[in-house]
């Protein structure tokens, strides 16, 4: 198997985490856990997003690599402008990725550590509006990935 085929593979495979993981967070586990108690729901959301967040940072990690390895061969110059676009998504949606892990989460995570319901729900409301961004930029990344000449 040519060596770019399985970097495109793994490319692909992060990406699909990446999305997928966004698409269900955002529209089966948060309206789901609406139905919980403020007391259930903060702990829950705050474990499901630990480990969903170490897996983004993987999968991130592997889109970068992958990427690269695919990009840096043909160079800037000879490549397509949905590849630009594409890297321009790519480096939005990661510095919107490190701002919630890095700078909103361990807020929410303190404040359900210590049953301030009132201040995890209001970091969790702050993760939700940037993972919509996120998603919103992910579909079009894919798009120009996919659709641009
Ligand atoms: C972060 C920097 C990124 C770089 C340097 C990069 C680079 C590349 C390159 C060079 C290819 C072309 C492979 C080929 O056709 O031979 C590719 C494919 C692809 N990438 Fe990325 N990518 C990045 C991020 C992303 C992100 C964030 C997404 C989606 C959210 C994404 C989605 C795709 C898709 C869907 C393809 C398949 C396109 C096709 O073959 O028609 N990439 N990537």
């Amino acid at each position: 198997m040519a060596m770019p085929k399985l970097l495109l593979f793994v490319h692909l495979l992060a990406v699909i985490v990446w999305i997928g993981g966004m698409s269900f967070v955002l529209f089966c586990l948060r309206p789901a856990s609406a139905d919980l108690l403020p007391a259930q729901r903060a702990p829950l959301m705050v474990a499901t997003l630990e480990r969903f967040f170490l897996q983004v940072t993987i999968a991130i990690l592997a889109i970068w690599v992958t990427g690269l390895a695919m990009l840096l061969p043909v160079g800037m110059a000879a490549a397509p402008p949905g590849w630009h676009m594409m890297l321009a998504g790519g480096v939005v949606m990661t510095l919107v990725f490190v701002w919630i892990r890095w700078v909103i989460f361990p807020a929410a995570r303190r404040a359900a550590g210590t049953s301030d319901l009132p201040a995890a729900a209001a970091s969790l409301g702050r993760i939700r509006l940037l993972v919509v961004v996120n998603l919103v930029l992910g579909v079009l990344t894919i798009a120009a990935a996919t659709l641009a000449a």
